[in-house]
């Protein structure tokens, strides 16, 4: 393993999702920009997206409805200031996505030109009470990837460094009771196993979630969140992690991996049924499939648990065949592939982690706590989605967040920047090469499997404590053998599970109120006279590794 290459930029991007690539374009045009991602260019969760991006887009819509929309699935803890602005300037930054190339789906009419971009077709989802989400058919993401990416290459002030993996950042100590400033990362090239130092004058945090902190998870492998144990490290702040959101439609299928069946689809009028064909939302909130996401996952959790079930079912065959192949292709063949006609009659469902609503925090110029270090999209807490995200909310702020990120991180670079500081080699000290994996996968296996049981939809004090006290072992026994041994990408990616999923423990065993996502048995009521407020851990100080 070598350690002795440097990189310099001006702007440093951690993530090649939606709010990485949106910040790197904008800011190549006044300085160089490195992109990092840990696997390759189009592995982020942003390419995993179906349903699309929300925005008032119709003329029937308005500001004042989405903003309606999203405080009410907060649950009393959006902060008003942020919806307002990512509400506001969503139609910006879709404008942008597409003058950048992404190809949203337009209304069909029979063969005539379109000539107005009112004509994209708005798809409706849970929570939203109008139709205002673009979508690429059933692969936005995909879209909105290939766009940015595309986009992205042609810019030659950009350099994307595929399989770097990030894993601590460069924080100078701090001075005076003021904290350090951010001047990059040390990455490990997955490749050449080399640690380089990659120095930038600001650096945007985008590494996406951490849904791979539960044993069942729409997000793909990278999902670990890197973003938030390292910045949580460095001294940042970060907020509301006890808020993580289920999906609650999966694909119920041993080898499905956990694929998402788009909300969307209850959006075009699917129904969730029990095994003999009773459908049961309607018992759980007056808007039915269409309630929001937490009410939806609970209720799931609730039939099955009540009947004993692994699965529900999800029923959209009484609408058009065509219909159905045409608006959800992707969905439609990868169910058939596991056997299951959408068109023909119901699939089985069930919930799965998805989304981290907390976070870490940032003003909406996305800065965080730490000088020069600034955050979007998924790792990060603007105060949008409070106690529960409203769905395709997210993409919406990645965009507009990258963005506004870029407009106060350019300050930094257009006034000189100032010179980085020295920061030392990376040492490996008496670190030996890592001879069995079962060290690394047997803590990784134990701390999926107790957040999925302990911390998951339904909680309560003594699961939260259970996972506590395990949490606190695997995390001893996990710090040993990160200082101990070289490390690579799973060890990374292992000491930053445990510490995030320590952070969501925390973060939920504090709360002591039933909210949005978070819901505990010993608290089941909501409390706005004591917990109308965020759940913020500040380090200040950087965590200590244990001995
Ligand atoms: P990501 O797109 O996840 O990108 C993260 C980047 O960070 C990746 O490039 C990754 O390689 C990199 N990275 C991570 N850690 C490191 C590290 N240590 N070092 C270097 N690089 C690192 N939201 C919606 O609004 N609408 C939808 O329809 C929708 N559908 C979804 C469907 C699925 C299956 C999933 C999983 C999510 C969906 N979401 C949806 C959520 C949304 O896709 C994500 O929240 C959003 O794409 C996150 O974008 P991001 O740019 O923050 O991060
Ligand atoms: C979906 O298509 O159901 C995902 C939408 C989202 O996560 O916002």
């Amino acid at each position: 393993m070598r350690h002795n290459a440097q990189l310099f930029s001006d702007f440093l991007v951690i993530g090649g999702g939606i709010a990485g690539l949106t910040f790197a374009i904008k800011a190549s045009e006044i300085g160089t920009v490195t992109v990092l991602t840990k696997a390759g260019s189009s592995e982020a969760n942003t390419a995993y997206a179906q349903g699309g991006i929300a925005s008032v887009w119709s003329v029937d819509d308005s500001f004042e409805s989405h903003i309606e929309d999203t405080l009410r699935a907060g649950a009393g803890l959006c902060d008003r200031a942020a919806v307002e602005t990512i509400v506001r300037e969503g139609p910006e930054a879709v404008r942008e996505l597409i003058r950048l190339g992404t190809r949203f789906t337009r209304v069909e009419t029979e063969g005539n030109e379109i000539d107005s971009e009112l004509e994209y077709d708005l798809g409706q989802e849970g929570g939203h009470s109008h139709r205002r989400v673009l979508h690429a058919q059933d692969l936005t993401g995909r879209e909105i990837m290939r766009a940015l990416t595309e986009a992205a290459a042609a810019r030659p002030n950009i350099r994307t460094l595929e399989n770097h993996v990030a894993i601590n950042l460069l924080v100078e100590t701090p001075s005076a009771g003021k904290p350090g400033a951010c001047w990059g990362v040390y990455a490990l090239d997955r490749n050449t196993h080399e640690i380089r130092k990659v120095i930038s004058r600001a650096t945007m945090l985008a590494t996406g979630g951490a849904g791979k902190v539960y044993l069942y998870t729409t997000n793909p492998d990278i999902a670990s969140g890197d973003g938030v144990a390292m910045a949580y490290r460095a001294g940042a702040s970060v907020a509301n992690l006890e808020f993580y959101q289920f999906h609650p439609t999966c694909l119920y299928h041993p080898a499905a991996k956990s694929f998402l069946i788009s909300e969307a689809l209850r959006g075009e009028g699917a129904i969730l049924k029990l095994p003999d064909g009773t459908a049961f939302m309607k018992r759980y909130h007056p808007d039915a499939e269409l309630a929001p996401r937490d009410v939806v996952a609970r209720a799931i959790d609730s039939e099955m648990k009540r009947h004993g079930l692994d699965f529900v079912y999800l029923d959209l065959s009484h609408r058009e065949a065509d219909f159905i192949k045409r608006r959800f292709p992707n969905i439609f063949k990868r169910c058939l592939s596991f056997g299951y006609d959408l068109t023909k009659g119901p699939i089985p469902v069930v919930p799965a982690a998805h989304y981290m609503c907390g976070g870490v925090q940032t003003d909406l110029d996305g800065r965080t706590s730490i000088p020069r270090l600034y955050a979007a999209g998924e790792v990060a807490m603007t105060g949008l989605h409070g106690a529960n995200r409203l769905a395709s909310n997210s993409l919406l702020e990645a965009a507009v967040m990258g963005r506004r990120g870029f407009n106060s991180a350019r300050e930094i670079v257009a006034s000189g920047g100032g010179a980085p500081p020295e920061f030392p080699e990376w040492d490996p000290g008496r670190a030996i090469r890592s001879e069995e994996r079962v060290m690394i996968t047997q803590s990784w296996d134990e701390i999926r499997r107790l957040m999925w049981n302990y911390v998951g939809i339904v909680r309560s004090d003594s699961r939260l404590g259970r996972a506590a006290r395990r949490l606190q072992l695997i995390k001893q026994e996990v710090y040993g053998y990160y200082w101990d041994h070289l490390i690579d990408s799973d060890l990374i990616e292992l000491r930053n599970l445990v510490e995030v999923a320590e952070l969501v423990v925390r973060s939920a065993t504090a709360r002591k109120e039933s909210r949005g996502l978070h819901y505990t048995i010993d608290y089941p009521e909501r409390d706005d006279t004591k917990w109308l407020h965020d759940t913020v851990i500040a380090t200040g100080t950087p965590l200590a590794p244990l001995d």
